[in-house]
């Protein structure tokens, strides 16, 4: 995997960071009237419910926490949050949407971050598909490295392509995606199978469970046991 391309990543949502929450929820430019496909809100409606079961908890870390669509839920299950992103466009629309003092906002590359503390809650929301598979084995260490022993690890992501994504996907694992006054990237997406990820965590000594709520969706959850 070329470093070029984890780079080009992050331009990529630097750039769109604007018009992120547009393109996620299919309004304003991106909206696509009855001819939407995807119908992200409606879809993604199981995330909320979800963090309420899991929670409440004292210290969360969230990766790669955008524009905060899903700050703004771990907030409400946590005494304090620490958000990363590499994005300080999309670092500045969370903190002023989410507007919450219990949020800490971290400026990191996950691919070179450490963990130096650890969380009783490790979310994850639309991440863990920009890992390339070769990196995906030292990532999820390194995310055990940061939930507590008896912690939580819960990540959300897709687990099949939208329908304008779809030929894509059959090609490989570099997306080439376009925003709306047409600068164009190439990134890294791939729709990683949950029981090829339970398999990794539980090596890891994660007890998981996966729900698949619609077609696109999965939300992988696990606790830490101890040693
Ligand atoms: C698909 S968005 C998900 C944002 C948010 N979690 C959500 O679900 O709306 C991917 C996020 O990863 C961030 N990102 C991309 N490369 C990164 C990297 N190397 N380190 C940290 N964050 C990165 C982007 O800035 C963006 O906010």
């Amino acid at each position: 995997m070329s470093d070029d391309i984890l780079k080009e990543q992050i331009a990529h949502y630097r750039a769109l960071a604007q018009e992120y929450d547009e393109l996620i929820f299919q309004t304003g430019r991106y909206a696509y009237g009855e001819q939407s496909t995807s119908g992200r809100g409606d879809d993604l409606a199981f995330v909320p419910q979800l963090l309420q079961i899991l929670g409440p908890f004292e210290e969360i870390l969230e990766l790669a926490c955008g524009t905060g669509i899903w700050t703004r839920e771990v907030v409400k299950i946590g005494k304090s949050v620490t958000a990363l992103d590499a994005s300080p466009e999309m670092l500045e629309i969370n903190q002023h949407k989410v507007a919450d003092a219990r949020v800490r906002y971290q400026q990191v590359d996950l691919f070179v971050w450490e963990p130096n503390r650890q969380y009783d809650l490790v979310y994850s929301g639309f991440w863990l598909s920009h890992v390339p598979p070769e990196m995906l084995d030292a990532f999820l260490a390194k995310v055990r490295r940061a939930v507590r022993t008896g912690g939580q690890l819960c990540i959300v992501d897709e687990h099949s392509p939208p329908p304008e994504e779809r030929e894509a996907a059959q090609q490989g694992i570099y997306h080439q995606r376009s925003l709306f006054d047409g600068r164009t990237f190439t990134i890294v997406k791939v729709f990683y199978e949950t029981a090829l990820l339970e398999e990794k965590l539980r090596q890891l000594g994660f007890q998981t469970h996966v729900q698949q709520p619609n077609e696109y969706f999965f939300a992988l959850t696990g606790t830490l046991e101890q040693d």
